[in-house]
């Protein structure tokens, strides 16, 4: 390490972070790390992502970003629940997950006690889930222990919720009759929203790379495809982002009057890139309020709530976005309006300082 480079704690300080933990494995050569961004509001929910970092610089970079994120995502939910992310560090990216390593991986998640509950992320699918159930009870999303499954149809479900309230916000009555949708990428989530709405009457524009699911939503859907280098500055009302992150910027051409999709970190830079399409008058969804459906309800179901309960919270996704396009009027971007919203509720949920802690007979507290 140089001399100049920050340490573990300079890093833990940049963003707040409370808790990393570093994990090796001697037998599966398992490296992992565990990031514990904010348990304030309660014990910690996050994916783990399975990447060929280049270094471990970088992975460790990824994992305090997104730890720091999925706090904002959770406190912007309204969840009773922290944020914390890990990273599995793979040699290479042919290198195949094993039963043998998800166990080792689940026992380092089982020694935190539940202050991490481990879901899936890039890399990680529910039979990696389920096979660290049989080591812990602190994972969600596998499917043969009744962990919640598969979260993309409640993530789509949120997506076209948080959609709505930004066609009500332009003034349309929220209803998808006649309203054009370009959606990038087809796979899990844009799937399912692309089925949702042109249910609902939307006129549908999409693109993959993979040509097979485009053929699919042309027969399905009579969707219009075009070409992955057309689909962000395709003529639309929407513009659904739900492939990868960082495909628009603030020169990036759009003919759009709402950018709402799935895709995490759709902008390039959230805050410069969201003032930007703001001063253009471009109505932009804020992903990590847009994208928490599947996290509403892994969420949920950890908390034990009723299914009613958690699909009144994915409806509820509607409501939040248009309090943040509210809320950011007299703002610089939705972005920032999104971020203040989360952290009104981490500084309520703020344990109490000695001096405005109630006195132990109950007599203070006006
Ligand atoms: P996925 O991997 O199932 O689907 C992504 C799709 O995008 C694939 O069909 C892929 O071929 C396509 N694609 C990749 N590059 C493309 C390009 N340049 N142009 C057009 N299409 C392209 O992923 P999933 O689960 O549907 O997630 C989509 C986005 O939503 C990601 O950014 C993910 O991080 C985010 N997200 C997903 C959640 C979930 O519940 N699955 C939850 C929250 C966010």
């Amino acid at each position: 390490m140089l001399e100049n480079d920050p340490m573990i704690y300079d890093r833990m300080n940049e963003r707040d972070h409370e808790q990393i933990v570093y994990c090796r494995d001697r037998r599966t050569g398992l490296r992992a790390i565990i990031a514990i961004h904010n348990t304030t509001l309660g014990p910690a929910l996050g994916g783990m992502r399975r990447w060929a970092y280049k270094s471990e610089a970088d992975a460790l970079e990824d994992v305090l970003r997104l730890s720091q994120a999925m706090t904002y995502k959770a406190a912007a939910s309204d969840l009773p629940i922290g944020g914390a992310k890990s990273v599995i560090w793979i040699e290479s990216p042919d290198k195949a997950p094993t039963q043998e390593e998800a166990l080792a991986m689940a026992r380092f998640v089982d020694r935190l006690g539940g202050l991490y509950i481990a879901a899936e992320d890039v890399g990680v699918n529910t039979q990696y889930i389920d096979w660290m159930a049989d080591a812990t009870r602190h994972v969600m999303g596998g499917e043969t222990h009744d962990l919640g499954g598969d979260p993309s149809p409640y993530t789509a479900q949120g997506v076209v919720n948080g959609m709505r309230a930004c066609l009500k916000h332009t003034g349309a009555d929220g209803s998808f009759d006649g309203v054009t949708v370009a959606i990038q990428g087809l796979g899990a989530v844009g799937w399912k929203v692309a089925k949702i709405i042109a249910k609902e009457g939307a006129s549908l524009i999409v693109s993959d790379i993979n040509q097979e699911r485009v053929d699919k939503a042309v027969d399905a859907f009579g969707a219009t495809a075009v070409s992955p280098t057309e689909i962000i500055s395709a003529t639309c009302d929407i513009l659904a982002p739900c492939a990868l992150g960082g495909v628009i910027n603030a020169q990036t051409t759009l003919n759009t009057g709402i950018v709402a999709g799935a895709a995490n970190n759709p902008l390039q830079d959230p805050f410069e890139d969201a003032a930007a399409l703001k001063a253009r008058g471009v109505v932009y969804a804020p992903d990590f309020v847009i994208n928490a459906g599947g996290l509403r309800r892994l969420a949920g179901l950890w908390c034990g709530w009723s299914e009613a309960k958690i699909d009144a919270s994915i409806a509820d996704i509607e409501h939040a976005i248009a309090q943040i396009l509210r809320d950011a009027e007299p703002m610089r971007s939705t972005h920032e309006a999104a971020i203040a919203y989360a952290q009104k509720r981490l500084d309520a949920g703020r344990p109490l300082s000695p001096e405005q802690a109630p006195a132990k007979d109950g007599a203070a507290g006006a």
